[in-house]
């Protein structure tokens, strides 16, 4: 088993030799793995290409070090926990055994279907055990996933679908959430009808088969209990080469439409499952819950492969934190004995807003390490999540990473470095971040500020963005010459830990979730009253940051409010909801450069209510709009 640091020095030691010798500490880390094949080189890398390789050579199965190698040692222990939307229906449990046979069941079916190694196979499903274990089954068979958050709307879906030209869809026929049943298997058939053809089979897992509503169409579509209960429960692991890809995850960037991060499977394996060990100090018999969503990284790296690589019982969770009530949480933490607990800032906020009597009525005792990402956590969150939920005695790991990265890069490990409120503190062993000034001049020394980029290889880093090579060169690689860049702003204080400050570029992230400013102007721009629209992040008391839509009409609106509805259902259609506009304002024109750029830095201050400060708007090639934009700003 992958090591676990057992102090502040070990920490200290393990990290000046992960720098000292990358090779030689990767190398042992990778030894405890079940490998098919060794590997020859640990590590092959240049950065202005980039071309990243890790245990070149190697060969493996993840799901073998997911599930077979745990059969022998605790094929009785529960691998994986669900607890369903409805507080009073059961909760279902696979030991580790059951989980693999589960796995071997419908990988046998999508080879069955056709689907074999190297086919990308797009998930649309809602928190339910079948998607862990399809997702298990693709990586099981080669099969490259794709899961795509339920939430995104058809148009989203069908991108997505098409630019990774997935031969299979797996969905599901509802999702339940809190006291809402949404459609899903209407969005896929709307997606499908979009313009994609590549798309040969759809399974379709039901909440309730003897119940459900939906019908099956065609022979592409088949039921997930048809194709997959009959089907023998042992298969064969495919061998992967290290490199050989494992998943495609679409996220938002500053410029443009989604893009498809893509993991292989040597260096995500042994990364996920170090740093999930070593962050959260999982022990064995420990019950972890990550309240993430699989649609995002952190349900790939947190819910599903680096707890299972660790051999620990994970749990998911089909419903929503308020449902029945702004206490679920926590009850779920005391009916399971929760020992670590992993949610987002924007959970945390929203709860505390519902106040302290909802965690007090809970023993919240066991819990042994609480976890955060996804945004900033603000001093007043962080608090709250340390005295009402941790009641001082759980320590707040501030988890610092991306899609791209993977796996957790800067946090303090769970009770062996310490933390500091707001402070992602000390990098990982094996990541190497540096600050650096708008040259790409590094910035030496602590108390500075800079933006953050990775100066090192680490084995679960981005390798290319599907199809796309150069556009994952251009937005990672050549900003700064040598260096990963993250697209954040951090502070590192005097004694060398990490503040993540946030996005540098038109991210937004609302909720914990990164939304593309030009994707949002996107779509507003396909209402037809629209000329043109800018959109900028403003800070939200919940959603961390809201979606400020500034639009310049063609003068045909007089109801705004009316208006607003319209351009959120837009955004609904091609995006999906998170997207929707928080705030929007009709404005008489955008500021613009005098090479006809709009200034986003300006609005950025006029949603945020920082009127005070604007800074020189003469050059400006349209000062007078810059009043205008100020007297119609809304709270
Ligand atoms: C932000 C989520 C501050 C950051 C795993 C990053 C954070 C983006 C933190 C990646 C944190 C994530 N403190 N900011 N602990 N964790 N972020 O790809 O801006 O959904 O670049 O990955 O979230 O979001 P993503």
């Amino acid at each position: 088993m992958t090591i676990q640091i057992q102090n502040k020095e070990e920490y200290e030691n393990i990290y000046n030799r992960s720098v000292n010798d990358p090779e030689g500490f990767w190398g042992e880390m990778a030894d405890t793995f079940q490998w098919k094949k060794k590997w020859n080189k640990v590590c092959q890398w240049e950065f202005d290409t980039p071309d990243v390789k890790w245990f070149v050579g190697g060969e493996l199965n993840i799901t073998e070090n997911c599930l077979d190698r745990h059969v022998a040692t605790k094929g009785d222990q529960v691998a994986l926990l669900w607890e369903p939307n409805e507080p009073d229906a059961p909760a279902l449990s696979y030991t580790y055994k059951e989980l693999l046979a589960e796995v071997c069941k419908c990988a046998n079916a999508l080879k069955e279907m056709g689907v074999g190694k190297g086919d990308r196979v797009c998930f649309y499903m809602p928190m339910v055990p079948e998607l862990a274990i399809a997702v298990l089954a693709c990586a099981r068979i080669g099969a490259i996933h794709s899961v795509v958050f339920a939430g995104f709307s058809a148009q989203a879906l069908a991108d997505r679908i098409i630019d990774a030209q997935a031969k299979m869809v797996i969905c599901s026929d509802f999702n339940r959430r809190g006291q809402k049943f949404i459609p899903v298997k209407q969005v896929v058939d709307d997606a499908l009808a979009l313009g994609v053809d590549c798309v040969e089979k759809v399974i379709v897992s039901t909440l309730d088969s003897e119940n459900t509503t939906v019908k099956l169409t065609g022979d592409k579509e088949v039921w997930w209990h048809d194709v997959v209960n009959h089907q023998a429960d042992t298969c064969p692991a495919e061998t992967m080469s290290s490199e050989d890809m494992l998943f495609i995850l679409y996220t938002s960037g500053s410029t443009g439409k989604p893009k498809g991060v893509v993991h292989t499977c040597g260096g995500y394996m042994v990364y996920t499952c170090f740093s999930f060990r070593n962050v959260f100090q999982y022990k064995d018999g420990d019950i972890y819950w990550c309240t993430a969503d699989i649609g995002w990284i952190t349900g790939h790296s947190y819910i599903i492969y680096g707890p299972l690589l660790a051999g620990a019982t994970t749990m998911m969770f089909e419903g929503v934190p308020t449902y029945p009530d702004a206490g679920r949480f926590w009850e779920i933490c005391e009916k399971h004995k929760v020992n670590q607990f992993y949610t987002a800032p924007t959970a945390i906020r929203a709860l505390m807003a519902k106040g302290d009597h909802f965690p007090e009525q809970y023993d919240l005792s066991r819990l042994k390490v609480l976890g955060t990402v996804g945004e900033p956590i603000n001093a007043e969150a962080w608090h709250w999540y340390n005295d009402k939920i941790g009641k001082g005695n759980a320590p707040i790991v501030d988890t610092w990473w991306q899609t791209e990265t993977g796996g957790i890069m800067i946090s303090n490990l769970g009770g062996i470095t310490e933390g500091k409120p707001c402070f992602a503190t000390y990098p990982l062993p094996g990541i190497q971040p540096c600050l650096v000034d708008k040259d790409g001049v590094e910035v030496s020394g602590n108390d500075v500020e800079g933006l953050l980029c990775i100066k090192h290889p680490w084995p679960s880093m981005i390798r290319t963005t599907y199809g796309d090579h150069n556009r994952c060169k251009q937005v990672y690689f050549s900003a700064f010459a040598g260096k990963y860049f993250t697209g954040d702003g951090a502070r590192r204080d005097e004694h060398g830990r990490y503040r993540i400050i946030g996005r540098v570029d038109d991210v937004i992230n609302v909720s914990g979730h990164r939304i593309g400013t030009a994707e949002v102007e996107n779509a507003i721009n396909e209402h037809d009253a629209i000329i043109e629209s800018a959109v900028v992040g403003y800070p939200h008391d919940i959603k961390g940051q809201g979606i400020y839509a500034y639009v310049i009409t063609d003068g045909s609106i007089d109801d705004e409010a009316a208006f607003h509805k319209e351009l959120n259902k837009v955004v609904t259609q091609f995006i999906g909801p998170i997207a929707k506009p928080d705030v929007v304002q009709v404005v008489p024109g955008l500021p613009k450069t005098r090479s006809g750029k709009i200034m986003r830095r300006i609005l950025r201050k006029i949603a945020s209510g920082e009127t005070s400060n604007l800074g020189d708007v003469s050059t400006l090639l349209n000062p007078e709009v810059v009043q205008a934009v100020m007297d119609g700003a809304k709270k």
